[in-house]
């Protein structure tokens, strides 16, 4: 798309990428007629949640125009549309990062194609590190706020007015009534649910502990190579966000001991039944309004 982007010029590549997920629209429509309201997008060792999808229709991302393919393990790569509590979803079990190459409009198209299946929230989540030291590995944090370090913004270059304002809002990029309502929830569980402050790297390495020490005076509580992105893309949309994040690992130097992705993998297995018993009770108090 980088590419195209010289080729065409600009401007004509943001009316080319609405054209672009249009197209794709177009075809998960032709493929079966469910209208989601809500988008859900699942991070690492969090993708087994779609298995929660009632009468699904899968569609591997190879099979939609212009969809990104993920090249991690432990990200599949599959839209699944169907019904969770009664609500029509729209889940993407797996997500491409920039980390593994791909220009901010590829990372952002699923999401621009949730908008534009008409889904009016978004629940983002993601593995993390805990930075914060009253986390724990399997903590699952609500996230209050965001620090974008990745050095790029997925809604630069010419506006597409299709999609959203030139200028947008963030005070409120996680919306405090989908807080308030996850918090609510939580309770009623008895999941413990704390909020943090989520900052976005590029990644791939894990972050050194010099840089986290350096995050934490800046006032984060988590960090992660996604989520930022999509966010951003959600609010210039419209859509109203819910962010949740697992933190799969204390981030580099808290703890005195290395950072793998297979640890990062084992610690969603370990939540998924909390994870899934909030997720699936909140759908419907998100949607119902
Ligand atoms: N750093 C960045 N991203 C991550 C981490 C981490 O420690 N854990 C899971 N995703």
């Amino acid at each position: 798309m980088e590419e195209n982007r010289s080729k065409l010029g600009t401007a004509a590549f943001m009316t080319s990428l609405y054209t672009k997920a249009t197209a794709a629209a177009d075809c998960i429509r032709s493929l079966t007629p469910l209208a989601p309201r809500l988008g859900i997008i699942l991070g690492s060792g969090l993708g087994n949640f779609a298995a929660q999808v009632e009468d699904p229709t899968a569609i591997p991302y190879a099979e939609i125009p212009h969809f990104p393919q993920s090249t991690v393990e432990g990200h599949s790569g599959k839209l699944i549309l169907g019904h969770i509590a009664g609500v029509p979803v729209a889940v993407m079990q797996g997500r491409v990062h920039a980390y593994e190459g791909y220009p901010l409009s590829e990372v952002t198209f699923p999401t621009r194609v949730l908008g534009l299946l008409g889904c009016k929230s978004l629940i983002v989540t993601n593995a993390a590190g805990g930075i914060n030291t009253t986390y724990r590995q399997g903590s699952l944090i609500a996230i209050a706020d965001h620090i974008n370090l990745t050095g790029s913004n997925a809604a630069a270059g010419p506006n597409e007015a299709r999609f959203g304002p030139r200028f947008f809002d963030m005070t409120t990029a996680y919306s405090p009534r989908l807080r308030s309502m996850a918090q609510a929830e939580a309770a009623k569980q008895n999941i413990p649910l704390t909020e943090g402050i989520y900052l976005a790297v590029l990644g791939p390495s894990y972050e050194t502990p010099a840089e986290i020490r350096a995050f934490r005076t800046l006032g984060a509580d988590l960090v992660g190579m996604s989520t930022v992105h999509e966010v951003i893309v959600a609010r210039h949309m419209g859509i109203e966000v819910l962010g949740l994040s697992l933190v799969t690992n204390m981030a580099a130097g808290v703890l005195d001991e290395a950072i793998n992705h297979e640890e990062v993998m084992e610690t969603g297995r370990r939540v998924e039944r909390r994870f899934t018993s909030l997720l699936t009770a909140l759908i419907p108090r998100i949607a119902s309004r």
